[in-house]
């Protein structure tokens, strides 16, 4: 239930995305003067680390998270520098045909994996051991349609996005039936992955469907990377506690598995850049230089979204992107957010907002607060959008998926 202090709606509505840079100035101007008023995230895995600090903690170890365990290592490691997410379609043929392609596409897909994370063994690619220590993160995940088709074993929740005001987006670049997230330190190790996960999906019958390359700036271990608006991003992630409640799946089948929302966000970086960073900071409710919240000292400091000017505003505005974002709107409930940045043509750069939670409608409920008022609304279009079910990690002797069929 909520239980933030009622803000009084900002006076003019945002402006539509993908507006011109003077349009997108003037608008953002009207949605600051109404406000009246990262990550180098790293999760424990349950199994293998229990008691280790999460999300925001200390400096990452530089090993590599192991293929097998509890979870799937896309997650259970630190947040690796260069990304691919590519997308899969299975065209149907019959339920139990289907079934058995993917089946044999998961023992294949976890059998390239684990040879490659593994990096310098003698089931690896050549390429990949010319290279040198590989760093390969992973995640395999299922879009809900094929999990509906083939009356996979998923959680209840999963399904579809409903459309948002705004939404600008190419179905080609959206939705899927199977989709990996390759996380690694360089692209080379991404491009031979890729390739060798493409060729097992191909001989599957699954047909590529799209991919996406992203991106982190060099960050300090430890320390939360920038998005291309120059703001820290990731900074408010769960720790280990939160995330069991919030984002991994209750004990269970669902243990250790997870929903991902992927959001294509093409960002006017110029524009935003323009304006005078004071009001880049009342849009974002934070600080870019530290990240602290406008009304604290120290990145980590909570915000106060009761805490008011002495003029009655508040020091965090009604439409600052931190507050309508705030667990408090949701009883608490939380996301795990490790985004990406992409630059694939000059205008189309922005950020690859990948997110990780138990229940889908949790995206919902935030983004229907953002597309009806985020003062970030008059620099960003969303261009491209999927949800899949992450499936439990492989524990050793074991395939991603083994819990699918029953
Ligand atoms: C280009 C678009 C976006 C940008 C540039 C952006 C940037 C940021 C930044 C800088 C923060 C504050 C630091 C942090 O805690 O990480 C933040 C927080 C957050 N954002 Fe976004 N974000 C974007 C889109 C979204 C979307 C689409 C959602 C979900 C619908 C979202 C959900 C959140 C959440 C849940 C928080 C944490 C709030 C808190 O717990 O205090 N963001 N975002």
């Amino acid at each position: 239930m909520p239980t933030e202090p009622e803000n009084a709606p900002p006076s003019s509505p945002p402006a539509a995305p993908g507006l011109g840079r003077r349009r997108a100035l003037l608008a953002a101007g009207a949605v600051l003067a109404a406000g009246v008023g990262a990550a180098a995230g790293e999760l424990a895995d349950g199994d293998r680390s229990p008691g280790r600090a999460a999300a925001t903690g200390g400096p990452p170890p530089e090993a590599p998270a192991p293929f097998h365990g509890a979870r799937q290592s896309g997650l259970t490691g630190t947040q690796l520098p260069a990304t691919k997410l590519v997308a899969f379609d299975l065209p149907p043929t019959s339920a139990a045909a289907d079934r058995e392609a993917l089946r044999t596409l998961l023992t294949t897909w976890t059998r390239t994996l684990a040879a490659a994370t593994a990096g310098s063994g003698p089931s690896s690619d050549p390429r990949l051991r010319a290279h040198g220590t590989t760093r390969l993160a992973s995640l395999v995940g299922l879009g809900p349609a094929l999990a509906a088709r083939l009356g996979l074993a998923v959680p209840a929740g999963l399904a579809e996005l409903p459309p948002f005001p705004g939404d600008r987006l190419d179905p080609a670049r959206s939705g899927g039936d199977l989709l990996l997230q390759l996380c690694a330190a360089d692209h080379w190790t991404l491009a031979v992955v890729a390739e060798l996960a493409t060729t097992a999906a191909l001989a599957a019958g699954a047909a590529p469907r799209w991919s996406q390359s992203g991106f982190l700036p060099g960050t300090e271990p430890g320390a939360t990377p920038r998005n291309l608006f120059g703001f820290k991003d990731g900074t408010a992630n769960p720790d280990e506690d939160a995330a069991r409640q919030w984002v991994w799946g209750p004990p269970g089948p669902h243990e250790n598995a997870t929903v991902l929302v992927y959001r294509r966000i093409r960002m006017d970086t110029a524009a935003f850049a323009a304006l005078p960073e004071e009001q880049q900071d009342l849009a974002m409710g934070r600080r870019a230089g530290d990240g602290a919240p406008l009304t604290g000292t120290a990145e980590h400091d909570e915000p106060d979204l009761y805490a008011k000017h002495p003029d009655g505003a508040y020091v965090i505005p009604a439409a600052a992107h931190v507050r309508l974002t705030g667990p408090r709107l949701d009883g608490g409930a939380r996301m795990l957010r490790r985004g990406y940045s992409y630059d694939d043509a000059p205008g189309d750069r922005g950020l690859l907002f990948c997110a990780f939670m138990r229940d889908p409608g949790q995206f919902t409920r935030v983004q229907d607060r953002l597309a009806a008022r985020d003062a970030l609304n008059p620099f960003i279009e969303h261009t491209a959008s999927a949800v899949a079910y992450v499936l439990p990690g492989a524990p050793e002797g074991t395939s991603l998926g083994d819990r699918l069929w029953s």
